[in-house]
């Protein structure tokens, strides 16, 4: 039998479901049951059915669906699968700001530790950030941890005043306007498409700023047939499959992601067959970080307030 089809047996007599980021290998979105970007895996984190989830991510993923589904045992094919970015706060810099904002509002990215999340008072995605904090009734914001996205959200929100933290993702900071600009002289036609942890630089080279998911929609529905694509090279595998006809070229050095790419369909199998690499999450920190992630699942959907 082969590693998937042993990985798609145990999943049945374990009652698992695997769930999987759009960064992670091409082999391990195959072997998922569902693929996609931080909030849809968010959103059905808290409402499937299954006894088991394996998350297919980096840690803050995994967390994210333990925090919803705390009765559900999450596995971690790889427990050292971290995103630098979700550690980039101090919680003095927090409480600064909380002293000195009386009204303010705490939003934090999905992108982060559970402690992190405890101190905020929403999360956000990448794919909703701009609508929620348009939406909060506060004027002040510390927008923690990202600065590209949080500069990004300030300039789409410009009635707030949104406080920039200087935390960032590597693999986006990194990407070279130059890099973007010689892709854009080869293919003139190719529409730009970036994500907003990506600086600035690039930011001003896009022709859309969108989720991993918003980027992929965008090329699925685009009458174009070329696509530079600033973001994690892990997309690569469902551009292709939503559109097999169309080119989509990257920066020249490959953006990529260490943690993402540690999962394996070996990480996943030895999960599965041993249950090790559950994720559990502090007792204190689970209800308030749980609370600022469901907060946001409210808001997304026009229910809540803050
Ligand atoms: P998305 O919110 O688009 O899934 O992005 C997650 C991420 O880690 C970006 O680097
Ligand atoms: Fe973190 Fe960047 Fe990797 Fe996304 S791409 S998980 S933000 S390090």
């Amino acid at each position: 039998m082969s590693t998937q089809e042993m990985i798609q047996q145990l999943k049945r007599e374990k009652d698992a479901v695997i769930l999987a980021h759009y960064y992670v290998g091409p082999e391990v979105q195959a072997a998922a049951d569902y693929v996609g970007d931080s909030f849809y895996l968010s959103k059905l984190a808290a409402g499937l059915p299954n006894k088991t989830l394996v998350f297919c991510g980096v840690s803050f993923m995994g967390e994210g669906g333990k925090l919803l589904s705390p009765d559900k045992t999450v596995l971690m094919p790889d427990l050292e699968a971290d995103c630098p970015m979700a550690h980039m706060v101090s919680k003095e810099m927090v409480e600064a700001a909380r002293r000195e904002y009386s009204d303010l509002a705490v939003v934090c990215y999905v992108n982060s530790t559970a402690e992190i999340k405890s101190w905020a008072d929403v999360c956000v995605t990448s794919s909703n950030a701009v609508k929620i904090v348009e939406n909060l009734p506060n004027e002040h914001i510390l927008f923690i941890p990202d600065k590209n996205l949080a500069r990004y959200v300030a300039e789409q929100v410009p009635q707030k005043h949104i406080l920039i933290p200087d935390g960032y993702c590597p693999v986006h900071e990194q990407m070279k306007a130059e890099e973007i600009k010689a892709q854009k002289r080869l293919h003139p036609e190719a529409k730009v498409l970036a994500h907003p942890e990506c600086n600035r630089q690039v930011l001003e080279l896009a022709d859309y700023i969108g989720s991993t998911s918003g980027i992929i929609d965008y090329a699925a529905n685009s009458p174009k047939n070329e696509f530079i694509i600033a973001t994690e090279a892990g997309v690569l595998y469902e551009l292709q499959k939503k559109r097999p006809d169309a080119g989509f070229y990257f920066a020249d050095t490959l953006p990529v992601c260490e943690g993402m790419k540690r999962i394996t369909l070996e990480g996943i199998l030895h999960v599965l067959r041993t249950g090790e690499h559950a994720l559990h999450v502090e007792e204190e920190l689970a209800k308030p970080a749980g609370e600022t992630l469901k907060r946001m699942l409210a808001l997304a959907s026009g229910k809540g307030q803050l």
